[in-house]
């Protein structure tokens, strides 16, 4: 009771559960640790040559009181994510939930993008997604409980000129979200992806102004959404009042991909 009251007024309640994040060092990934932290969860999360901002993201979620280790490693490279997951189980004991967030874009016409493009996106985005899910796999299933978040973006619903690469990956990712869905269902594991649409990020602050106007317009809700947003329902989808959601994916986008 006394932690709830202290944890603030929010609805939700993670004390005591881990969760292991991809890519907090900085944006959307950062803003759904700072929320969990906020609703008293450990957190491990993993960041790619991203040291100094990792540094500051650890200082500011330890300053809520609740464990916190960074783990620099590639995604893409299922050995690494395998020795750090083990490094995880080692430190935190118990990991209740994943959130597969890292991701790159390499913004390209097909006819300009290369197969180097091509495969960097894929291999970080949705293979990196793929293996830290494989690295937990086991380990979801002998505690018969688990929780799975997956970032993926409206333009793996819709498609994107000028991101076949990115909008393949994140299409992959609702794919591999229902497939987990239902190979983990009867073991008590739920697996969720969120499609945000325009949020604001150093990945969309180094969009051209020109295509940040375009999309800005095209938001019925008319501003971009914040971290907060898509950490808003990160909280609900990693709570006990989500137990019942599986294979589901929750556009938050103002509106934009009506
Ligand atoms: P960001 O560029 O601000 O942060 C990316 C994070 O991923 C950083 O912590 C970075 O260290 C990490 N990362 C990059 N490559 C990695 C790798 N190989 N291994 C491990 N970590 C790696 O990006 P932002 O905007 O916060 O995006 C986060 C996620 O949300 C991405 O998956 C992105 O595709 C998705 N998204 C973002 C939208 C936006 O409008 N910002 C819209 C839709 C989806």
């Amino acid at each position: 009771m006394l932690f709830a009251e202290h944890r603030g007024r929010s609805m939700f309640e993670l004390t005591g559960k881990t969760a292991v994040i991809t890519g907090a060092s900085r944006g959307i990934g950062k803003g759904i640790a700072l929320k969990f932290a906020e609703l008293g969860a450990n957190i491990a999360f993993l960041h790619f040559n991203d040291g100094e901002k990792a540094e500051e993201t650890v200082a500011e979620l330890s300053a809520k009181g609740v464990k916190v280790k960074a783990y620099e490693c590639n995604v893409a490279d299922l050995a690494a994510a395998q020795k750090t997951v083990e490094d995880i189980i080692t430190e935190f004991g118990e990991v209740h939930i994943l959130v597969n967030n890292a991701g790159i874009v390499r913004d390209k016409l097909i006819l300009a993008m290369t197969e180097a493009d091509f495969d960097a996106v894929i291999s970080v985005n949705l293979k990196g997604a793929f293996n830290m899910t494989k690295c937990l796999y086991q380990h979801f299933m002998k505690k018969r409980r688990g929780r799975i978040i997956n970032i993926s973006s409206i333009v793996g619903i819709n498609g994107n000129a000028g991101q076949a690469n990115y909008a393949s990956a994140k299409a992959g990712m609702i794919a591999l979200t229902k497939s987990v869905a239902k190979e983990l269902g009867s073991r008590n594991v739920t697996a969720n992806a969120i499609a945000p649409g325009f949020i604001k990020t150093d990945m969309t602050d180094a969009m051209p102004e020109k295509a940040r106007e375009a999309a800005l317009n095209a938001i019925p809700l008319k501003r971009p959404g914040m971290v907060e947003d898509i950490a808003n329902t990160a909280a609900f989808l990693a709570s006990d009042e989500a137990s019942y959601i599986t294979g589901e994916v929750i556009k938050v986008d103002g509106g934009m991909a009506i």
